[in-house]
């Protein structure tokens, strides 16, 4: 495995992006400072100013896109929880990835896709962790968010929470690519904070309310729309 460290980046998504065809399978791109950082669904990722996480995984697993690759935000959305967890925290999912503790998002995930034609070339999959920030910095995000610095009352050691983080994730990684979302349902679901609530979904420009039933074998949220069962594939819990 081979580690990349960048003093400043625009974003480690994009980094990984514009190199990818000379960065080997599992190439792991991590930066201290990132300008222009990347969100789902076309929003941005604040650099919160302090030691934070902002990493990438660079992966080559077929040369051919497989649909269990699409829930590897899935899969690494349930690491992170276990890392989290050995700081005697709670964390929680948000469908699809989004990790929280209580009601405040601590880490957001992002994996692109990289195709040449109809060829795959690979993915770039990208977490950032908000590890070390405080309540004064984090108002400025528009969204209810928090750092595990202020969770658990004390500094915490990026390079450390990075080694943690990309070892759990190849510790499991090639079961994960055999056996896809079933792999981590289980694990996946006991996070899930939103299941049998009433939600609303953003999915592309439609929003869809109901009760979060269930996960399918397949990652996707299963919704009880006024009696309608909705099988959401994408979205964003509102
Ligand atoms: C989201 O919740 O919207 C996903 C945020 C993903 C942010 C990470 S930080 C490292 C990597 N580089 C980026 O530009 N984005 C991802």
């Amino acid at each position: 495995m081979r580690e990349i460290f960048l003093e400043e980046v625009d974003s480690t998504n994009l980094y990984g992006k514009n190199n990818l065809k000379d960065l080997p399978d599992r190439t792991v791109i991590y930066a201290a400072r990132q300008t222009s950082g990347r969100g789902r669904l076309a929003r941005n990722w604040v650099d919160l100013g302090g030691e934070n996480l902002f990493l990438s995984f660079i992966l080559k697993p077929s040369d051919k896109f497989n649909e269990k690759f699409s829930n590897i935000t899935q899969y690494l959305s349930v690491v992170l929880c276990d890392i989290l967890e050995s700081y005697g925290l709670e964390p929680s999912i948000k469908w699809p990835n989004d990790v929280l503790i209580g009601s405040r998002k601590i880490s957001g995930i992002l994996c692109e896709t990289v195709m040449q034609g109809s060829s795959f070339n690979g993915l770039v999959l990208g977490v950032g962790v908000n590890l070390n920030s405080d309540f004064a910095t984090l108002e400025t995000i528009d969204k209810p968010a928090t750092s595990l610095n202020l969770e658990v009352g004390r500094h915490i050691d990026v390079e450390l929470f990075k080694s943690r983080l990309v070892n759990a994730f190849f510790e499991n990684y090639d079961e994960f690519l055999e056996k896809g979302f079933e792999f981590i349902k289980s694990k996946y679901i006991s996070h899930a904070s939103f299941l049998d609530k009433e939600i609303c979904v953003q999915s592309l420009n439609k929003k869809n309310k109901g009760i979060a039933k269930t996960l399918t074998d397949r990652g996707e949220l299963v919704l009880d729309s006024k009696g309608k069962i909705l099988v959401l594939t994408i979205g964003d819990i509102l």
